[in-house]
């Protein structure tokens, strides 16, 4: 009867997890939305210019330079987790770096971002994206992630860039403000740039496929400004290529993260996107996110990185307010976007002994 049926769904305990589950790494237990004896932790950028020891080694090339050196990438991954004992390592890479694989001239400036050398504004531009080949274009790559699997503690997190975000930069040709070519392109010339986008869908299933299949055990696609776009634009013109590039890694079986920032007015795209896991930024408080992007999704985040830059006690309050906001299964902490280069490493590594303490189930 249909009533009872409601009724019993109540009392009919969930199943707990056995204990091959718990053999999986905190972070992808949480994840997957099992429960976890405590809440995991890492930083987005959390290699990179905000550590001494990666301003030192970085003295000895440029970004990519370090990125093609499997040896000073794994380096440089390690970092953090040497230094702050957070929960997951992210490799040490760029979104632009398949791009520049397949011969794409991309710099990357200091303070500045990537730089194309060629903007992509029409089909002679496009006809320059073509698939991305891991083993052959960047072997390095994979290189590095199988050097890492081998030493780290922690699971290692592979990533790409997102179609709209990467697009953004090809067309723009930079950093920009309004991504005003870009969207010109997206309704001007619609046919372009679906192509792009399917393109780029394609290379960041390859790149990511490499990445799971030298050992890492969960992804993020970064779609950093996918906020830039009303939320029928996004769903209309950009999700489409979102769900491709998720739909060729779902059969790898590991944790799909997408992060995007500003993105409160988009969020039902994001769970309706095929991720397990979406990255909010710290203007959406972590209850009504979760609220809105539903039961099945866990959440990562979202502590705002400047206030990493306040004195300890603003630190700990913001930190704690995160938690208590967080759903009581499936959270990731982690700040709303990239660590700020001039954050006190010491402060991060506060924050992880924080978390760990004040997320600890103690039943
Ligand atoms: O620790 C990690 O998170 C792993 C490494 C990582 C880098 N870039 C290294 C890097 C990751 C995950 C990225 C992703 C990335 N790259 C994104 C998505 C995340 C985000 O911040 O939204 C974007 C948009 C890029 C493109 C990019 N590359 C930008 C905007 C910049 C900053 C330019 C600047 O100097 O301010 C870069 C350069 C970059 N990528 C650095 C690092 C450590 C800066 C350091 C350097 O020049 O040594």
């Amino acid at each position: 009867m249909p009533t009872m049926d409601a009724g019993l769904e109540h009392i009919i305990p969930v199943p707990t997890t056995g204990t091959e589950a718990q053999d999986e790494p905190l972070l992808i237990r949480a994840l997957r939305r099992e429960p976890v004896e405590r809440v995991p932790v890492w930083f987005m950028r959390q290699a990179g210019r905000s550590l001494p020891e990666y301003r030192e080694l970085r003295t000895r090339g440029s970004l990519l330079e370090l990125c093609e050196t499997p040896e000073l990438a794994a380096e440089v991954t390690m970092q953090p987790v040497r230094r702050h004992g957070v929960d997951a390592a992210i490799l040490f890479s760029d979104i632009m770096l398949p791009l520049h694989a397949i011969g794409v001239g991309v710099d990357i400036v200091p303070g500045i971002g990537p730089v194309i050398e060629h903007p992509i504004r029409d089909a002679s531009g496009l006809s320059r994206i073509r698939q991305f080949e891991p083993e052959e274009d960047a072997p390095y790559v994979t290189e590095t992630v199988r050097r890492l699997v081998a030493e780290l503690p922690v699971p290692l997190i592979g990533f790409t860039g997102a179609p709209f975000t990467l697009a953004s930069y090809l067309v723009e040709g930079g950093p920009s403000k309004t991504q005003a070519l870009t969207k010109a392109m997206m309704l001007g010339q619609p046919e372009l740039w679906r192509e792009l986008l399917n393109r780029l869908a394609d290379i960041g299933a390859a790149s990511l496929r490499a990445q799971v299949n030298a050992g890492a055990r969960a992804v993020q696609i970064f779609d950093s400004w996918m906020g830039s776009l009303s939320a029928a634009d996004y769903r209309e013109h950009v999700a489409p290529s979102v769900r491709r590039l998720l739909d060729q890694i779902e059969d790898l079986g590991v944790p799909r993260i997408l992060f995007g920032l500003g993105t409160n007015h988009m969020l039902e795209e994001m769970a309706t996107s095929g991720a397990e896991a979406v990255g909010l930024d710290w203007r959406t408080p972590l209850g009504i996110g979760g609220a809105r992007l539903g039961p099945d999704v866990a959440l990562q985040g979202n502590l705002d990185p400047s206030v990493c830059l306040c004195p300890w006690d603003v630190v700990e309050s913001r930190t704690v307010a995160v938690l208590e906001q967080a759903p009581e299964r499936g959270h990731v902490f982690n700040l709303g976007h990239g660590v700020l280069p001039e954050t006190p490493p010491e402060t991060l590594t506060r924050i992880v002994e924080l978390v760990r303490e004040r997320s600890m189930v103690t039943a």
